[in-house]
């Protein structure tokens, strides 16, 4: 049985989803969203700057699965920060997304008018257009700027973590907030050598599982939020087929262990700033 997590505000979130972060919009995203749906996960993870929420929305509705049976999360692209702003591109994702509310909305990047934006997606959370708001890659001090400004306290902060970068720091300075982690890379984009570590093939063998099911699971015990991202519905099927076993504390320390200070992403704030320049995605 997949597991949900309670939010700071009330509502449940399913732990385990799909991202579709680098899918093209189009047939790519519809099959990967509908292949997830039919074999029960109920969570998937896009934003406006993936360009394919028109897909998913459509694959949501195609599936024949009640909208609040699935958890569909989206981000605002920093273009679109600011009051006033935001209010009116919450309103044009709902029209990509075809639907009624967005379960959780994120600010994609710690960069722009943030604040001014919060501001539009606590109204948006009183409007009902709205269920849960938080924030992604938000870990300088921008933060606690905003979590301190926040009426709402972000319910969850998405930052890169995986076995390699386990974010404890972060994980401490949101404690007071009652705000969660959701793992970005959380196999390491991939990484080879992330997916062989010795413990995972160790304990793969063990429980009969893949070593990606191991890291995945080590996720889920550790109270994190994943959505790894796949199209090939055999990976599919795997990653979603955690929910059977259980590794032992003295398992879930030895994957701790493996905590180095490795990212896969590794740019810095200024150069991340740069990099967005004037770049944004398409309405
Ligand atoms: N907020 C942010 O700034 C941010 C940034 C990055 C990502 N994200 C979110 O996090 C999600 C996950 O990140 P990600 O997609 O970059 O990295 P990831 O999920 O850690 O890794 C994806 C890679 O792992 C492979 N894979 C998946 N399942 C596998 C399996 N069972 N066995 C072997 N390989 C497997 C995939 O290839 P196949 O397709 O061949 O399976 C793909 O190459 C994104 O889709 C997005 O929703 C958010």
């Amino acid at each position: 049985m997949q597991t949900y997590i309670t939010l700071n505000d009330g509502t449940k979130i399913p732990q385990f989803g799909l991202g579709v972060y680098q899918v093209p919009e189009g047939e790519a995203t519809y099959n990967a969203v509908l292949d997830a749906l039919k074999i029960g996960v109920r969570h998937i993870d896009t934003a406006h700057a993936y360009q394919n929420e028109r897909s998913v929305g459509k694959a949501v509705k195609d599936s024949g699965v009640p909208r609040e049976e699935v958890w569909v999360t989206t981000k605002l692209w920093p273009h679109e920060y600011g009051e006033g702003k935001t209010a009116a591109a919450i309103d044009k994702m709902l029209e990509r997304l075809g639907t009624d509310y967005i379960d959780l909305l994120l600010l994609h990047q710690q960069f722009g008018d943030y604040l001014g934006a919060w501001k539009d997606m606590e109204k948006a959370v009183k409007a009902g257009k709205v269920k849960s708001i938080g924030i992604s890659n938000f870990e300088s001090e921008r933060l606690e700027e905003l979590c301190e400004a926040a009426t709402m306290k972000p319910s969850v902060l998405q930052v890169e973590c995986h076995p390699y970068y386990q974010q404890n720091g972060l994980k401490k300075r949101i404690e007071k907030y009652g705000t969660v982690i959701e793992s970005w890379y959380p196999i390491g984009h991939g990484d080879k050598g992330l997916i062989n570590e010795n413990v995972f093939t160790k304990l793969a063998q063990k429980y009969g599982k893949s070593n990606v099911q191991i890291i995945l699971r080590w996720h889920i015990q550790e109270g994190t939020i994943v959505f790894p991202r796949t199209t090939n519905p055999q990976h599919m099927k795997e990653n979603f087929d955690i929910f059977d076993f259980e590794l032992t504390a003295d398992e879930m320390a030895e994957i701790r262990a493996l905590d180095c200070g490795k990212r896969f992403f590794n740019m810095t704030l200024a150069e991340q700033e740069a990099n967005l320049g004037a770049w944004h995605p398409a309405d």
